[in-house]
């Protein structure tokens, strides 16, 4: 009741203030909560998703560090998913007219400080993803509410390389802070990221928590790469679909069904979309997902030192993991 979550807020607050904290990459505290950075923006939405979630069986949780796709896999998954309600994917589809943010919520932007926002909550209930299953978080594996890794909803991981979500971060930080802050400096932001600080970081942390449940358990979690994506869409397209529990019939297949999931997906197409143009998600105005969409864009902006700095990290901390860099 709300005497319970008043209760509840309340030692949320304590527990906050007693965590490390730092200044992150937009000017505000992040905070040091269960082995991650994370951003005060979100952390009682974070505790929220933990304490009120209830994952069911039939769910599909989206997971991703910051810039490593997210918005291109919400609109593949929505898109899979709802296939047969919208068949004409160049004329009439949710993702021509909203953005995959919308479409898709992340649990944890969702909840505010008394959570009433995400489904199964205790007080109001009102909240339902538009596509009624599949949500989305940044939360790293090991800081997922329970009831996600124990029941059977299936979780996909999206992971990018380092390099290339480093230089995406950092642009897509400079557009959101505040004027009066100034810009981010490129090698302060890659201190920041060596040192592992960035919001649901360390990187490798985040990536290898899921890497390692997906060995361990590939029914319940997939883990996919940006860069295969960009590689080979219509492969990976299938493998998502087939994960989902949805896989494209050899009719579909015939008709050309996933070439025109993976168009409406594309970043050309999203990027010039008027919706996608407008409007904002939290500090972030919805035209900041998209940028450049490539992979590789991080030569243009590391140097030698910094490569190599960060190649020794990732060494050091993938080793052995099976999972490379
Ligand atoms: P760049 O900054 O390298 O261009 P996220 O969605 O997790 O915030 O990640 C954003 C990154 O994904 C940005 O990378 C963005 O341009 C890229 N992106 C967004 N939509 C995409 C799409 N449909 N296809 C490929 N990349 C996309």
């Amino acid at each position: 009741d709300r005497h319970e979550l008043d209760n509840d807020c309340h030692d949320d607050d304590l527990l906050i203030a007693s965590l490390p904290k730092e200044k992150g990459w937009l000017g505000l505290e992040d905070h040091f909560y269960q082995g991650f950075w994370c951003p005060d923006i979100v952390i009682r939405g974070v505790m929220s998703v933990q304490q009120h979630f209830k994952a069911q069986d039939t769910d599909l949780i989206l997971i991703t560090m910051p810039k490593s796709g997210t918005t291109w896999l919400k609109a593949l998954a929505f898109a899979i998913a709802n296939r047969h309600d919208y068949p004409n994917t160049l004329s009439q589809h949710p993702l021509l007219t909203s953005n995959p943010h919308k479409l898709i919520p992340f649990l944890e932007f969702n909840s505010n400080k008394e959570g009433c926002h995400i489904r199964s909550l205790p007080i109001v209930s009102n909240f339902q993803s538009p596509t009624a299953n599949i949500f989305s978080t940044h939360i790293p594996y090991h800081s997922l509410p329970d009831s996600i890794k124990n029941s059977g909803c299936r979780v996909v991981y999206l992971c990018r390389n380092p390099y290339d979500v480093f230089v995406s971060t950092w642009h897509f930080v400079n557009k959101a802070r505040a004027e009066s802050l100034g810009p981010l400096s490129c090698d302060d932001a890659f201190d920041m990221f060596c040192r592992g600080v960035m919001g649901f970081g360390p990187f490798w942390d985040h990536a290898l928590g899921h890497w390692k449940e997906s060995l361990e358990r590939p029914h319940k979690v997939l883990f996919l790469m940006y860069e295969d994506l960009k590689e080979e869409i219509t492969l990976q397209i299938k493998r998502l679909a087939e994960f989902m529990g949805v896989p494209f019939s050899l009719e579909e297949e015939r008709k050309g069904v996933i070439e025109e999931t993976s168009k409406l997906c594309s970043f050309n197409n999203l990027r010039e979309l008027e919706v996608n143009k407008s409007g904002s998600l939290l500090l972030f105005e919805n035209k900041t997902f998209f940028r450049r969409g490539e992979v590789g864009d991080w030569v243009n902006h590391l140097t030698p030192e910094m490569v190599q700095r960060l190649n020794k990290i990732m060494e050091e901390k993938l080793d052995n993991s099976g999972l490379s860099k």
